[in-house]
């Protein structure tokens, strides 16, 4: 695994992007500190202490790939999922791509692409994970949220689980380059829990009640008939 890793930033987001011309393909960016994490809708990602994930995916895969760029996010969430279950923890993803432990937000995946000149430069998939965390702090953030030495009672090896999960999603990823959705659906419908239920989704400008029917081929969430590729379950 290739890493860069910065003792300070403001987000390892903002940084992969600011280098993305020098930052090769498949590189993982990660700090001990990040002064101006962000989350999906402009939202804050609160810095929980320096034994937690704050790390950014680089990736150059080709121009084609754009079309999978949402799948991209789902396979990231499949894949920490997967890793939180080696720890004994029962995962959930809050799809798109929200991690959840007993309800409690644990991880968070915020994807960019970089466009130079209408020419896609990389994407760059910034991954926040509750690992470490003090339960005093918690008041910081505004939903509700945990973080997994909280859930297992224990401290965890904060470099044994970067290794973890990046080994873990670099294993099939160049397949899933090449089979997109299909080759996570099932997988991924494993840790999706509100099939069958009435949920709201915000979806830009719209907000959405009905039964949450099915996960297509491509990924979409289909609630009152309708295709979501995006959007929060509130
Ligand atoms: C969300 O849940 O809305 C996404 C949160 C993503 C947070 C990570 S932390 C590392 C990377 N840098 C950022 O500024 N954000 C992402």
């Amino acid at each position: 695994m290739k890493y860069i890793y910065l003792d300070e930033t403001e987000s390892t987001n903002n940084y992969a992007k600011e280098h993305i011309t020098e930052i090769e393909d498949k590189v993982v960016v990660y700090t001990s500190k990040q002064t101006c994490g962000r989350g999906r809708f402009d939202r804050t990602w609160v810095d929980l202490g320096s034994e937690n994930i704050y790390m950014s995916i680089v990736l150059k895969p080709a121009e084609e790939m754009q079309k999978n760029f949402s799948n991209l996010t789902q396979y990231t969430a499949l894949k920490l999922a997967e890793t939180f279950e080696k720890y004994g923890v029962i995962p959930q993803i809050k799809w798109p791509n929200d991690i959840l432990i007993n309800n409690k937000k644990i991880s968070g995946i915020l994807a960019e692409t970089v466009f130079r000149k209408n020419k896609l430069n990389g994407i760059v998939i910034g991954v926040g994970i509750n690992l470490n965390a003090n339960k005093e702090d918690f008041i910081k953030i505004e939903k509700l949220a945990t973080s997994l030495n909280i859930e297992i009672g224990k401290d965890v090896d904060k470099q044994k689980f970067l290794d973890d999960f990046n080994n873990n999603f670099f294993n099939k990823y160049e397949k899933f380059l090449e089979q997109g959705f299909s080759l996570i659906k099932n997988d991924y419908e494993k840790y999706i829990n509100f099939i069958g239920k009435e949920i709201t989704i915000n979806n830009l400008n719209d907000k959405v009640t009905g039964i949450a029917e099915k996960i297509t081929d491509n990924g979409a969430l289909i609630i009152n008939n309708r295709e979501f590729y995006t959007g929060d379950i509130v």
